[in-house]
């Protein structure tokens, strides 16, 4: 593996996403810097040897400004746990410290729109609501949490990405998965990405210009919608 003489923050990166991300990372030659919760820690064990471990929560500032500072790309794990805003802060403290000129790439799912033009299937408008409405109320998740953090970065004017993932399954990698700005876009349409090809999006993302200040919403490369829109366009060529 070549070195790219590039430095990386993986924020949240103890994860199934973040370990995932670390992975592609190091394959690809970046300088890997991980933040995740001090109890965590152990979860990257496997990576010990070739990275360098910020311990700290997404939305511990110090912990964001040590990891991120002289990074060339901050990929973060937006996750809205509890009801303190701990995506938002997240997203901010990233703004707020990673260099002027880094990319900055964040994971989300495919309930954030960007513009309100996303239409929706059925499960996924009934179940945002209801996770939104049952997840305030146990104080476990709050969604809002996510739309504000994705606002702010939305408003930001950064070189920024933000993911939107569809539902997720574990396997082996099915290839770079491909993508709409909108959710509704017939290429979505089965909505299933392996989590492994999620996290290889998120650092493609890296070193892909067409990306910056972009939302896409992904979709496996061999789901059955894609594979569909890519017969349809080999047609008309
Ligand atoms: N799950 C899905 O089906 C799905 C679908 C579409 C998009 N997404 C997006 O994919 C990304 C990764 O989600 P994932 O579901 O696959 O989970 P994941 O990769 O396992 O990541 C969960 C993250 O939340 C942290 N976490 C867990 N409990 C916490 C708590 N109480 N307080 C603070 N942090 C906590 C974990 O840190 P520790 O390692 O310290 O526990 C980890 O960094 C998210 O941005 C999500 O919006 C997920």
């Amino acid at each position: 593996m070549q070195e790219t003489g590039k430095r990386i923050a993986i924020i949240g990166a103890s994860g199934k996403l973040g370990r995932y991300m670390v992975a592609h990372a190091l394959e690809r030659g970046y300088e890997v810097v991980a933040v995740c919760r001090p109890k965590s820690v152990a979860k990257l064990d496997a990576f010990k040897d070739a990275i360098t471990i910020v311990p700290g929560r997404t939305d511990d500032r110090a912990a964001i400004r040590k990891a991120v500072s002289d990074c060339d790309a901050v990929l973060t794990v937006l996750v809205p746990w509890g009801v303190h805003g701990y995506a938002t802060n997240t997203a901010q403290a990233v703004l707020d410290f990673a260099p002027e000129k880094a990319r900055l790439i964040f994971s989300c799912g495919w309930h954030i729109s960007r513009d309100g033009k996303d239409v929706y299937p059925l499960g996924l408008r009934l179940l945002v609501p209801l996770v939104s409405v049952v997840g305030r109320l146990l104080r476990l998740v709050d969604i809002r949490d996510q739309e504000n953090a994705t606002r702010r970065i939305f408003e930001s004017g950064r070189r920024w990405t933000v993911v939107r993932g569809s539902d997720l399954e574990e396997g082996e990698s099915e290839g770079l998965p491909v993508w709409s700005r909108h959710v509704g876009d017939p290429i979505l349409a089965s909505n299933r990405t392996r989590r492994i090809d999620f996290a290889l999006f998120m650092v493609t993302a890296i070193e892909d210009e067409s990306l910056v200040q972009e939302a896409p919403a992904i979709v496996s490369c061999k789901s059955q919608s894609a594979m569909a829109a890519k017969g349809a366009a080999a047609l008309t060529r």
